[in-house]
Order: structure tokens, then sequence, then C-alpha cells
């Protein structure tokens, strides 16, 4: 019999809580921060290496791994889990969410969606049914519904209507999984920055019986205020005793001010992305690494980071392999940026623990107000 997995909620402050998602592939430490593996790794890093920075479990992406090098032949090499070398925790998004921003033709019925790949053009359909069933060949400990996120800017009807179908393709995502000890098929509401949409979404997929819940269509333009308007209140329909999910978030004040209003878990291209691209998230604030600068300059990245970036290299040398293109800029970067998320996040169980979040929330936000970079 195999361990089913368990949310065991230690402690709140506020609405912000801390806990543990027991998974028969290690706990995972909520609020917890999972680094994006798209197409079965973590760009730049090796996977001891992500691990070093303190991820509990990283995120993998259907779409991706469904056109290359395909579902059916990871599970005939083992499963995503031995295939990129990473034991821990995978949780895999649905699909329906990178058709819409990376396919090209692409066409949504009540069935599912049709689209032509990005790699090569052929066309391909993923419904709830099959979602479940790329899942499932991955080997994924935590499941996502098959959903849609309908694109800005869009009428409150149609918010309505794409919400109303992906509750739909949510019973359908919940009848394909099954049941599966080991491993857990989370929910997905939706319903845009409308509030009785967000309630109707979220007893649709309750009714339903989810193990945890995600808030998605949030982080897709509307700006942070109009994120936060709705995290005010729709983690508060969700039922307590299972984890939250904010899907696609965020920058390192989004995540705070999400954690703040009751979300367990979130994931986010960001530190890696930005990683490639130069951009660094320090306690001080975001530095660019191409800027001129940082040429003569020996101090490190942020003199506090414990990570190798910090502790062995000079702001010079990050800004001189930067520009000369070499890879190690991508890998120091991305460590140092993915490390400063996961001590984000060990901050604030922490204080969760400690019944000292205010405090800990005025600190960060004063810390970088001063701005000293
Ligand atoms: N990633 C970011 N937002 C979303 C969403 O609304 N749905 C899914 N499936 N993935 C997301
Ligand atoms: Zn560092």
């Amino acid at each position: 019999m195999t361990q089913r997995i368990s949310f065991s909620l230690d402690a709140t402050d506020g609405k912000a809580r801390t806990g543990v998602i027991s998974t028969p592939r290690g706990d995972i430490r909520t609020p917890a921060f999972m680094p994006v593996g798209t197409a079965g790794t973590v760009k730049a890093m090796m996977p001891e290496s992500v691990r070093a920075t303190g991820a509990d479990i990283l995120l993998g992406n259907t779409y991706h791994l469904m056109l290359r090098p395909t579902a059916e032949r990871i599970d005939r090499l083992g499963g995503l889990h031995k295939f990129m070398n990473w034991e821990r925790p995978i949780l895999t998004d649905s699909g329906g969410f990178q058709v819409m921003s990376l396919a090209g033709l692409r066409k949504l019925t009540e069935e599912g969606v049709t689209f032509a790949s990005h790699v090569d053009g052929s066309k391909h359909v993923i419904t709830p049914e099959r979602s479940m069933e790329i899942q499932k060949l991955l080997g994924s400990d935590i499941v996502m519904c098959f959903d849609e996120c309908p694109a800005l800017p869009a009428t409150e009807e149609d918010v309505a209507k794409s919400m109303r179908m992906s509750m739909r393709w949510a019973q359908r995502s919940r009848d394909a999984f099954g049941d599966r000890p080991g491993h857990a098929l989370f929910g997905i509401m939706q319903g845009g920055v409308t509030q009785e949409l967000r309630e109707e979404s979220s007893q649709a997929l309750t009714d339903i019986g989810f193990d945890g819940y995600a808030v998605g269509g949030l982080a897709v333009g509307e700006g942070q205020e109009a994120m936060f308007g709705v995290l005010d209140y729709a983690p508060d329909y969700l039922p307590q005793d299972k984890p939250r999910y904010l899907m696609g978030v965020g920058k390192p004040d989004d995540i705070v001010g999400a954690v703040k209003r009751g979300i367990d878990m979130m994931d986010c291209v960001l530190p890696s992305r930005s990683g490639r691209n130069g951009q660094v998230f320090t306690r001080h604030g975001a530095i660019n690494i191409k800027n001129a600068r940082h040429a003569d300059d020996p101090r490190p990245l942020d003199e506090n980071c414990t990570c190798p970036a910090c502790s062995q290299y000079s702001r010079a040398y990050l800004h001189h392999v930067f520009r000369s293109h070499e890879m190690i800029s991508g890998m120091l970067l991305t460590w140092h940026n993915l490390h400063y998320f996961q001590e984000i996040m060990q901050g604030m169980r922490d204080a969760i623990a400690a019944g000292t979040f205010a405090a800990w929330e005025a600190d960060f936000h004063a810390v970088r107000a001063a701005g000293d970079i």
C-alpha cells in the first residue's frame, strides 16, 4: 500500500500558513517555491544544485514533454524522475495554459484543444482525459487538472463561460485520474478578477473534491494590485486543510504578498529565466549584471548570500562572463536567484512558525526600500 499524499498545517500567522505536504518521494515544506523545469531540466542547473538551493519540488510541463521527447518515450525510459535525475516530487502543469501561450494554430472546443506544435508544426490534441494520461506516463506526483486560462482582455461573460468549461473539464479530469495512491490531483480555480466567478469556481471544485487547489488565471497582465485584490478573498473560498497553489507567480514581492494572503505553493520561471538574462534578485532589490557600473566592482552580488556565485565570485567577474556570453554566467546567476527565492521561503516559514510574519515582512520591505545596491 503506497503512502497517500497528505498535508499537515503546522502553524498560521494571520492568513499566512506553514506546513508540510508529505509524499512517497519526500516532504514539501510550505510555503514552497517550485523552480520550473519545463523540458526535463531547470535550465543551466544540475538537479543536485537545484536541491542545494533548497527546492523540495520541481514543476514540469505536459505541453513541452508530450511534443519532445513524448510522454510515451519518457514512460519507456522509466518515468520523468529517472529520466531527468530528480528523485524528489514533481508537479506537472496540464498543458492548456502552455498551448495558449506557445502553440501555433489552435482550436478550442468543449472536447479539448487541437493545436500545431511550436517545435515542428505537427498536429496534436489535448483533452482532460489525454492530459491525465500524459501526466500519468510522466509519473508526476502532483497532477494538475486540464483547464483554460482566458487571454486578457476578455469580457466578464467570456471569463464566466471559460471558467464554467474549465469546471466541466475539472470533473472530467477527476473522473479520468481515478484513485492513484501516492499521487495527488489539484483543481484549478478560474474566474478572472470577478469575485462572484471566483466563488462559483471554488464551489464547483470543492464539490468535486481535490487533494489541493490552485488559483489560476492570475499574473496574466492584470497587475499586482488586481492580483492581490483577488487573493484578498479567493483563498478563503478554499478548504483550510488542503494546499493552495498560486500558478505562475512571481517576483519576490508578489510571493511575499501571496503567502501573506494564504497561499502555500508557487512556481515561476523568473529566477531561472532572468538569471540567464543577467537580472539578479537580491534582498536589496534587482540589479542587471550587464550594467557597466559592475565592470570594476570586486564585491559579491550580495555580501550576505551564501550561494556559490556570491561566496566565490565578484560582480566584475559575473559582469565579464555575462558580456562574453560564457555559459557559467547563466549557471551562476540562476543559482543565486534560486537560492535567494528559497531563502525568502525559508524566512517566511520560520517567521510564520514563530508568529513573527508581520515583522519579517516589514523588514523585507524596509531592506528593499533602502535600495542599497
Ligand atoms: N500557469 C499560470 N497560470 C495558469 C493557469 O491559469 N492554468 C494553468 N494550467 N497553468 C497556469
Ligand atoms: Zn548569491
